[in-house]
């Protein structure tokens, strides 16, 4: 089989890379000349674990080719997968304009019969636009060339992207084509062999399962943040309650751990947008916007612990940030809780030295140099008032304790990720706030 994946972005990069791996053909597009240089000789514009080796031993097979050319691409391909950026608008809804703007290219160029899917996360009824688009093109050239459209999410997390995409628990796909549905299955078939399912359903419905899942894990995050934060006002422990309720399969342990917030580029972006769509439908999601509002209060709470901490005055106050990006194992920092902590803390007066083992470029190029950047977890510590712990990197969790105590002014530690066992923080003499649990 030949596919075109367009976009080689993180959904598109890690799409064509994982079904080049199965032995189809594939053809990333970007527009950006310098990218596909780099890709052609395996150089990857992302943080991702395992991806560049998979992607120079596909491109050495002769089976993952980059071009700027959409064109050049569809020759005889069998499916157009569609994975560019759909930025919010200011209203928060998605702007499609370069979404529609392949589905035009692909009317222009295409020769043959293919299936044009919608593979970023895209509103509800975005494949008919795709179509309509698309149509017009070939009307415009005055041909009459069969083409059908599928929309198929992904659900891949980032720092796992490529054991989500070959071990998915599901593959969603929305059509309404045997022609088209029969060649994606195919597609997948590599995927879905140890009994996970390809679950196929109607277009809008698959649009809407993308992000009615990303709301649901958002709203079970935002629950156990509020949930901690009713803990620590009734003396109880949200760890304790999230293994008591988390032990219920009908609740599940995963996706319940307090902490400051979701960030990431695809909560935020989603939930909004869902409220959105549904505020356009004369449907007030009103669950979801308790979801977001919790999750923006939740970003800064280490800051006020702090205040509260420090009576309200951090002015000249030496705060370490251990932990920039959004989560672990990604240099990732759209929407990353660091950056309203550190917002905060500088309209605070407070100074700021961060440590990040993957993210300091990217903060860099975001904040420049608005805070301090320290070579390793401990210069960060250097008469330190305080340390927030942000992102839970592995390399935090276990700490040299001594070595901390000697660097800091103040032995103070706010742990915005639950990582330190509260005994352990007494034993070692720390003062310690952390997320719905007993200071
Ligand atoms: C998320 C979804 O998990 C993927 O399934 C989806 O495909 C992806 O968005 C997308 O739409 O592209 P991702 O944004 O990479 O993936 O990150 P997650 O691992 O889901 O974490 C999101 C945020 O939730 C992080 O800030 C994390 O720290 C926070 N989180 C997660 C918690 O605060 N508590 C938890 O228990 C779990």
């Amino acid at each position: 089989m030949k596919i075109s994946v367009v976009g080689t972005g993180y959904v598109g990069l890690v799409t064509g890379t994982c079904f080049a791996e199965t032995g189809v053909t594939v053809t990333c597009v970007d527009i950006d000349k310098d990218k596909v240089q780099d890709l052609r000789q395996g150089i990857i514009p992302i943080y991702e674990p395992g991806l560049e080796p998979m992607v120079k031993n596909n491109v050495d097979k002769n089976r993952l080719f980059f071009t700027t050319s959409l064109q050049e691409s569809l020759k005889d391909t069998d499916a157009v997968f569609i994975a560019v950026g759909t930025p919010p608008d200011e209203d928060g809804s998605a702007d499609l304009q370069y979404v529609l703007d392949v589905a035009r290219e692909v009317g222009e160029h295409m020769e043959n019969y293919m299936v044009v899917v919608t593979k970023s996360t895209v509103p509800i009824g975005t494949a008919e636009k795709v179509r309509k688009t698309l149509k017009e093109a070939l009307d415009k050239r005055g041909v009459n060339i069969d083409f059908d459209v599928a929309s198929n999410p992904e659900f891949l997390k980032e720092g796992d992207a490529i054991d989500d995409f070959l071990k998915p628990d599901r593959i969603v796909i929305g059509t309404d084509s045997a022609k088209a549905e029969d060649i994606l299955s195919r597609l997948y078939k590599p995927f879905v062999l140890n009994g996970h399912p390809v679950i196929s359903m109607d277009i809008p419905s698959a649009e809407l399962t993308k992000y009615a899942a990303n709301s649901m894990l958002a709203t079970k995050i935002s629950f156990m943040n509020d949930i901690a934060n009713l803990c620590e006002l009734v003396g109880a422990d949200v760890n304790s309650v999230r293994r008591g309720i988390g032990s219920d399969s009908r609740i599940g342990n995963k996706f319940i751990y307090a902490g400051t917030g979701y960030g990431g580029s695809c909560f935020p972006k989603d939930v909004k947008a869902l409220i959105n769509t549904s505020d356009k439908n004369n449907h007030s999601l009103d669950i979801l916007k308790a979801v977001e509002s919790v999750n923006e209060r939740q970003k800064t709470t280490l800051v006020n612990k702090l205040m509260y901490h420090f009576n309200n005055d951090l002015k000249g106050k030496k705060i370490a940030l251990w932990g920039l990006s959004f989560k672990p194992h990604t240099d990732d920092m759209r929407e990353a809780p660091a950056l309203s902590i550190i917002e905060k803390l500088r309209a605070e007066g407070a100074e700021i030295t961060g440590y990040d083992p993957v993210a300091m470029e990217e903060s860099k190029r975001r904040i420049g140099d608005s805070i301090q950047y320290a070579r390793d977890q401990y210069e960060a510590l250097v008469d330190a008032d305080a340390l927030l712990l942000v992102t839970e990197w592995p390399e935090f969790r276990t700490p040299n304790y001594n070595v901390m105590k000697k660097l800091m002014k103040n032995h103070l530690i706010m742990d915005g990720r639950n990582i330190y066992e509260l005994s352990e923080m007494k034993n070692q003499g720390f003062i310690y706030y952390s997320i719905g649990r007993k200071a």
